[in-house]
């Protein structure tokens, strides 16, 4: 299996393994996704992602969260909030997704990526590389991302002691057709954690109903 990135590297041949993905899904007992969720600081992403991190695992599946936050502490360190750091941010985030994706694993991956452009070079990625990918859009109001302000970024952002805050000073592109829409204002996390897994029952991902 190659994972076809739009670079392509000159004199540098890919090396294949005799494991494939379908080996891993016979071991793992489901396939390997990444579910790419994406929306404004605060609108739940992580909230969700570790709900459902925590529903996968005591169903006996193997997932790991990436966070947006988590990540610029050690491998997006040296990124800030620009266009053009986000976008890096991104493309990184979205590799290392599809190679974990690959190794069997349902990646969790909690990221604003604010431009619909960057997502879709992720998509892209994983679609030609074969390796399901969903876009979750955890969609809520600005307004009420603003009124949570679970990190206090927002009033900072206003205050001027923050640049380049999404949905202050940069827009956010919302998905136009993602896989699931997530309103979390409206919904519990019990709920958006079950219809998370209706999707990837019904997608073949991890088996039907009843067989965990
Ligand atoms: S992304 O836009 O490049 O995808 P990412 O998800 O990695 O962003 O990081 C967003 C997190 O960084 C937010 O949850 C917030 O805690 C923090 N943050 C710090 N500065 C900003 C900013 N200017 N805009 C948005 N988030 C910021």
């Amino acid at each position: 299996m190659i994972l076809l990135s739009e670079h392509q590297p000159k004199d540098v041949v890919w090396q294949h393994g005799s494991v494939d993905r379908e080996d891993r899904a016979g071991r793992l007992g489901h396939r390997g996704a990444t579910l790419w969720f994406t929306g404004l600081s605060g609108s739940g992403k992580s909230t969700v992602a570790v709900a459902l991190e925590s529903t996968l695992h005591a169903l006996g599946h193997h997932a790991y969260r990436l966070d947006g936050d988590n990540l610029r502490y050690g491998l997006n360190a040296d990124l800030g909030f620009s266009q053009e750091d986000r976008a890096e941010n991104v493309r990184r985030v979205g590799e290392v997704s599809a190679l974990f994706a690959d190794s069997g694993l349902l990646v969790l991956s909690s990221f604003i990526s604010p431009e619909r452009v960057d997502r879709e070079r992720v998509r892209n990625l994983h679609l030609k590389s074969g390796v399901p990918f969903f876009e979750i859009h955890i969609d809520v109001p600005l307004e009420v991302a603003e009124s949570r302000d679970p990190k206090g970024l927002y009033a900072k952002a206003r205050a001027g002691e923050i640049p380049e805050f999404t949905g202050v000073h940069q827009p956010y592109e919302a998905p136009v057709s993602p896989e699931l829409r997530l309103p979390t204002s409206e919904l519990s996390i019990e709920r958006c954690v079950d219809r998370v897994l209706q999707m990837l029952r019904e997608q073949s991902v991890l088996p039907a109903s009843g067989m965990g």
